[in-house]
């Protein structure tokens, strides 16, 4: 595995601490995942997720051709200012490594965050995205953030799949007929009224 060495930012550029009470451990297909808040220290871990995500994904999650993963852009995956952004993984119980992440960049006004998800492509299928995509909704929610949204290729069957199931709602994008617009409300309504069921349904532990 490639090995990335993580610079230490000075104090003013360092990321804000990564909030706590998010960390839970699920059981899926017989394997256990913990899903929690990104930090820093995950940075050594893309190398192997991302060669484990088909290039086909990569299109999907990135919407193009992706940029090839720097060190350095890999270091700002992972370095979140969680006061606007956030982001979640879910790592494999014991070896730790990366299963999926989830994001939002989140609009200072709080009215609306965009969500991108990404999972391993031979771990599809067993509810990670599922995991990732609830956890990331309660977040926002606990965090004030009104709607959260998303851009999905037309052709993208699975996350189409998935965003319906958690009570998002599709629209044609105005500009890119490619493209369409998924987004869920989120103050007013809650994840279990809308899927029936909850994150809690598979959680093993929850951290403090
Ligand atoms: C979107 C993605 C994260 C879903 O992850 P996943 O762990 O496979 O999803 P889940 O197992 O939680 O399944 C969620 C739903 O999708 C459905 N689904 C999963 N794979 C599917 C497939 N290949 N075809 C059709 N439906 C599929 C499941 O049946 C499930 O539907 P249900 O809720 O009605 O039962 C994953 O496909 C992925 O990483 N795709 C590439 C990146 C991407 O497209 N990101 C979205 C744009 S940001």
């Amino acid at each position: 595995m490639a090995v990335i060495v993580i610079d230490h930012l000075p104090a003013d550029e360092a990321p804000l601490r990564c909030p706590s009470g998010w960390d839970r451990l699920v059981e899926l297909a017989d394997s256990r995942y913990r899903i929690r808040p990104i930090r820093p220290m995950d940075a050594p871990l893309y190398p192997y997720f991302l060669r484990m995500v088909s290039e086909d994904d990569l299109r999907l999650r990135y919407l193009s051709t992706s940029k090839p993963f720097s060190p350095e852009r890999i270091m700002k995956l992972t370095q979140i200012d969680f006061e606007r952004d956030v982001a979640c993984v879910a790592t494999d119980e014991p070896s730790g490594q990366l299963a999926g992440v989830v994001r939002y960049g989140g609009q200072p006004d709080r009215q609306g965050a965009e969500f991108a998800i990404l999972a391993r492509s031979d771990l599809h299928g067993i509810e990670l995205g599922r995991e990732l995509l609830l956890q990331l909704s309660s977040y926002a929610r606990a965090h004030g953030i009104r709607r959260i949204y998303g851009l999905v290729r037309r052709d993208n069957v699975p996350t189409f799949a998935l965003a319906s199931s958690l009570g998002f709602v599709s629209r044609s994008h105005r500009d890119d007929h490619t493209l369409v617009d998924v987004a869920k409300e989120l103050i007013g309504r809650s994840a279990a009224a809308v899927t029936g069921r909850t994150m809690s349904d598979r959680m093993l532990e929850v951290q403090p």
